[in-house]
């Protein structure tokens, strides 16, 4: 677990403008943040240059998706190139708002996965099941598909995360139990040892995404195989920092 360096993402989603994201950043630049978490805001795209100006450097800039290929007639889209010319390092990808609302195919979210790592910027790709698949019995089917895609677009590991986000605890207010986050996470470690290689299962860094709050951080935080977060509402208010700080 020592290997693993706990990692906290704020999702902003389409959320905030300069004013509030403004103050949101001095909040987060003045806060005491433990040394222990890697912290990365996504920003909506028009404020990601934004976010990298304001931003204190501790905390890395993510965009919340991009195209799969490096320029051209893509109207409305944008590259790893410019995220990267932006000053951010991350990108999520496959977050489970792109797949149902925009409709992205497995397949789409691998390619932007392979063009991602190839720009050399670092991947929190999500994965999770719909309420109804959870409640056919098919979790594991559905997040060992999801991840099988995303494992054949990356070559290094190393700058991937895993994001276990299931689809019925976002934006709901329904967080699952620290038991249902764990339980995953450590069948999704079992497959990455099984399909990739024990080296990648034991080192790469496994979040909990769904309804993470200040209150039930905390033990989230304390299984085995939850190595972090990305957190959509929360990451919007001061309780934001409690999160960062859960294994403080
Ligand atoms: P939530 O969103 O924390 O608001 O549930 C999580 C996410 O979508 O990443």
């Amino acid at each position: 677990m020592a290997l693993r360096k706990f990692f906290v993402g704020g999702n902003w989603k389409m959320n905030g403008n300069k004013e509030s994201l403004g103050e949101l950043i001095s909040t987060l630049n003045t806060a005491s943040l433990h040394d222990e978490t890697e912290v990365v805001c996504a920003a909506p795209s028009i404020y990601l240059d934004f976010a990298r100006s304001n931003l204190d450097p501790r905390i890395s800039v993510a965009a919340q998706n991009c195209y799969k290929v490096a320029k051209g007639a893509f109207t409305g889209e944008i590259s790893p190139a410019m995220i990267r010319d932006c000053g951010a390092d991350w990108v999520i990808l496959g977050h489970s708002e792109r797949r149902h609302v925009f409709g992205e195919s497995d397949e789409l979210i691998g390619q932007k996965v392979a063009h991602a790592l190839e720009n050399d910027l670092g991947v929190i790709a999500c994965i999770g099941e719909k309420l109804e698949e959870r409640e056919a019995g098919t979790t594991e089917e559905v997040v060992y598909a999801q991840t099988q895609v995303i494992a054949e677009n990356v070559k290094d590991w190393g700058n991937v995360v895993l994001a276990y986000e299931p689809v019925w605890a976002i934006g709901t207010g329904k967080t699952a139990t620290p038991e249902q986050a764990q339980e995953v996470h450590e069948k999704l470690r079992a497959w990455l040892r099984a399909n990739v290689s024990d080296d990648v299962a034991d080192s790469v860094r496994i979040i909990y995404g769904g309804s993470v709050t200040g209150a039930n951080c905390r033990e989230l935080a304390s299984q085995g195989d939850v190595d972090g977060f990305l957190v959509g509402g929360a990451s919007l208010k001061p309780e934001f920092v409690d999160i960062i700080n859960a294994r403080a």
